[in-house]
């Protein structure tokens, strides 16, 4: 992380909180959406534990500034849409984390207040290895196996029944009176059997897996359950959906699972004292490396289910659990050379390349640098020995450097200003560690992601056009840009190989698919500036510009003129004009200065601005953004402010509610505000309004004035 966001949490004012809130909340959404939608991690588990925690640690201490998207209310991701989605019985929920000793003092502490315990009171806990797989829900009814479902969001997963069925350790019948059973536990991959995968898979040059667990979600969200049957994955179960009342403890669940034949851990043991906890957690530790499959941690339940009913849960993880984690695992070794990866989201990393060291039981040879900042605050160089660690198992990092007396060393590492894939300026914006490639849509490194994105649902919504054809197309040279996506059809009437002829493909199907293009040759301004895919540039922020510039001519003449007045590189003059389109960008409500400089930094390489000419005129046309809401809404393109607490719904939902019927919601009253809205001790925005002259309104003449009064 840059030094300037190690500002210590309790240092931060409300401001600081605000932005550093929505940076964390940006990554968060970045790296569950690697992890979760495509299975390949872009951060290490360590990396990620830290970021959350932070986020966690800024909300806890502003609790005003909890959204209601806030990643602390999400677990996981969005089911991807390839897969039907399940809505589950009962939400699958994450769980906290521990790292430390007190930190489950803590926990025992606070269950002890939540229940209103006395201190002799023992807290009845069983520990179990916390499998580090992919969590899956079984339902069986009337004790035959009728659906399988990872867990996506927690709320809704995908429909994998077809998957789970393949696996030998899954049940598919169990002989039970109850009429509806929800059987959740771990889906996981022992480390040889995920071992002979990669080789596989290196073998026919596809993309490896970083580790077990990715390749065991891998395989479990497979559209081919055929592909799944092929890996051998394993399950543990764990627990049930919603208990039954018939069941007073966790314990009695586990054995139940036994008798129904589910594999349930044998390293399952009842503690209670913190003694007793540590013992266990040590002993967990030890027994690690030879269990043949990861683990990352213990998870330690209140055995009572009356009393983790009477927990419940926090937004995302029961009050009843804590994950206890693993330190990380460590070892030395020399490192032999630094190369750049750039990933699937532009962002290049610096890998070392090391001399084979053993691992917690794992051979390793790269390691990732993170980026530019740490190789710098680290001081590593080529031929140092080096400290390396797996933390949770997953991309292992280089710690530090040893110094050994009298070993030379070579200069410090000189980090590319050019991506070494596609020859783009790599921009490291203010604020951030990472250096990304500018060239999104033509560097090759990226291609893949950013196509799957272009014709995703919520941008060009190319049906037929999933992640595998785009996969293969792409692999094939086919489609390397969104251009070619709209050139297919021509190049494919001149091949002498037509897509009609390929493998899994006939008439009908070409036919289809190329019909499905040329429906989507027309598109609005939003959803073509969100297709993009620039960096930070969402549904909402690609909204507000597209209303904001109204047709894509206006948009593009701006973005041009602005990136040239944000350049100041000398090389391209910049006018008065350039300069005010630039300040009329950063004062569009909503456009923070840290989107308008990934906006600008797209419209600043060039590759792109042939691409954009390439493709809306020759191939597409974007059409002008209209406002979806009615203009009968009393308050359609006006600006409002809400101040004061309101009685009749929260603040967000008043902003939500606000937005949708057209309105723009800000936080500071100007003379550009048409309505005031007053809660409950409103204080200095509605004097402000008085003082201009802004019609202030009480909550009920705002329902009123919505007519919902
Ligand atoms: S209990 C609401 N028990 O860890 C409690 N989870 O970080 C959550 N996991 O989503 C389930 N081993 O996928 C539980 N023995 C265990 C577990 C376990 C692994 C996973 C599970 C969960 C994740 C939370």
């Amino acid at each position: 992380m840059d030094d300037r966001f190690k500002i210590p949490v309790e240092q931060l004012t409300e401001d600081e909180a605000k932005g550093e809130l929505h940076r964390l909340a940006t990554l968060i959404a970045e790296y569950d959406k690697a992890y979760f939608e495509f299975d390949a991690p872009i951060v290490d588990d360590a990396t990620y534990d830290q970021v959350r925690l932070r986020h966690k640690a800024i909300e806890a201490r502003f609790p005003s500034l909890v959204s209601p998207d806030s990643p602390s209310r999400r677990v996981g991701s969005k089911a991807s849409t390839r897969f039907a989605k399940v809505r589950h019985l009962y939400p699958m929920l994450s769980l906290d984390n521990a790292f430390k000793q007190e930190d489950i003092s803590e926990f025992l502490a606070r269950t002890r207040r939540f229940l209103g315990l006395d201190a002799e009171t023992v807290i009845p806990l069983i520990a179990e290895p916390k499998i580090d797989g992919v969590s899956c829900s079984l339902r069986y009814e009337r004790g035959k196996l009728v659906k399988g479902a990872t867990r996506g969001d927690g709320i809704e997963g995908e429909d994998v029944t077809e998957n789970v069925k393949t696996i030998q350790d899954i049940p598919h019948s169990i002989p039970t009176s109850f009429d509806v059973l929800e059987i959740r536990g771990e889906v996981y991959l022992m480390h040889k059997a995920f071992q002979m995968l990669n080789q596989q898979r290196e073998k026919e040059g596809e993309a490896l897996f970083a580790n077990p667990r990715n390749a065991a979600a891998g395989s479990l969200r497979q559209l081919d359950p055929g592909v799944t049957a092929s890996r051998p994955l394993k399950f543990f179960a764990y627990s049930l959906g919603e208990t039954p009342k018939s069941f007073g403890t966790h314990e009695s669940v586990l054995n139940q699972l036994k008798k129904w034949g589910f594999p349930v851990s044998t390293l399952i043991e009842s503690c209670s004292a913190i003694n007793e906890i540590m013992t266990y957690h040590a002993r967990l530790e030890s027994l690690r490396a030879d269990l043949g499959f990861d683990i990352d941690g213990t998870v330690y339940k209140i055995n009572r289910l009356d009393w983790q009913e009477r927990l419940g849960f926090v937004s995302r993880a029961p009050r009843w659990a804590i994950a206890h984690k693993f330190p990380a695992e460590q070892a030395q070794t020399t490192l032999r050379q630094i190369s750049i990866q750039v990933g699937r989201t532009g962002v290049l990393t610096p890998v070392a390349h090391l001399d084979p060291v053993t691992v917690g039981g794992v051979v390793v040879s790269r390691a990732t640098l993170h980026n530019e900042d740490e190789l710098r605050r680290k001081d590593i160089r080529i031929g140092d020995t080096v400290m390396i660690q797996r933390a949770g198992d997953v991309i292992p990092q280089v710690v530090k450097v040893i110094t050994l007396e009298g070993q030379a060393r070579q200069a410090p590492f000189q980090f590319p200003l050019k991506c070494p894939v596609c020859d783009s300026i790599v921009e490291r914006k203010e604020g951030e560690a990472a250096r990304r490639c500018t060239g999104g849509l033509i560097c090759q490194a990226q291609a893949s992601l950013r196509l799957r994105h272009f014709v995703s649902r919520e941008a060009f919504d190319i049906e037929g056009l999933g992640t595998k054809h785009i996969e293969t197309f792409f692999n094939l040279g086919v489609i390397r840009n969104p251009v070619d996506i709209f050139t297919f059809e021509q190049r494919n009437k001149n091949s002498s190989h037509p897509l009609k002829m390929w493998e899994g493909w006939g008439e009908k199907s070409a036919e289809n698919l190329f019909s499905a293009i040329n429906q989507k040759r027309i598109i609005s301004l939003d959803r073509f500036i969100y297709a993009l895919g620039i960096y930070q540039i969402g549904q909402t922020s690609a909204r507000l510009l597209a209303r904001h510039y109204g047709s894509y001519e206006v948009w593009i003449q701006a973005m041009t003129a602005a990136a040239r007045a944000g350049t100041g590189t000398g090389t391209i003059i910049a006018t008065a004009e350039d300069a005010s389109s630039l300040e009329d960008l950063v004062n569009i409500d909503g456009i923070g200065p840290g989107m308008a400089e990934d906006l600008l930094c797209f419209f600043r390489e060039p590759h792109n601005l042939d691409l954009l000419a390439q493709l809306v005129g020759p191939q597409i046309k974007v059409s002008d953004f209209k406002s979806a809401i009615s203009r009968s809404s009393p308050i359609a393109g006006r600006t409002v402010v809400f101040t004061g607490t309101l009685t009749t719904l929260t603040r967000a939902e008043a902003k939500a509610r606000a937005e949708s019927l057209g309105a723009k919601v800000s936080t500071s009253v100007s003379s550009k505000t048409d309505y005031v809205i007053t809660g409950n001790d409103a204080g200095s925005k509605a004097a402000k309004a008085r003082e201009l002259g802004v019609t202030i309104l009480g909550e009920k003449e705002w329902l009123a004035l919505l007519g919902e009064a």
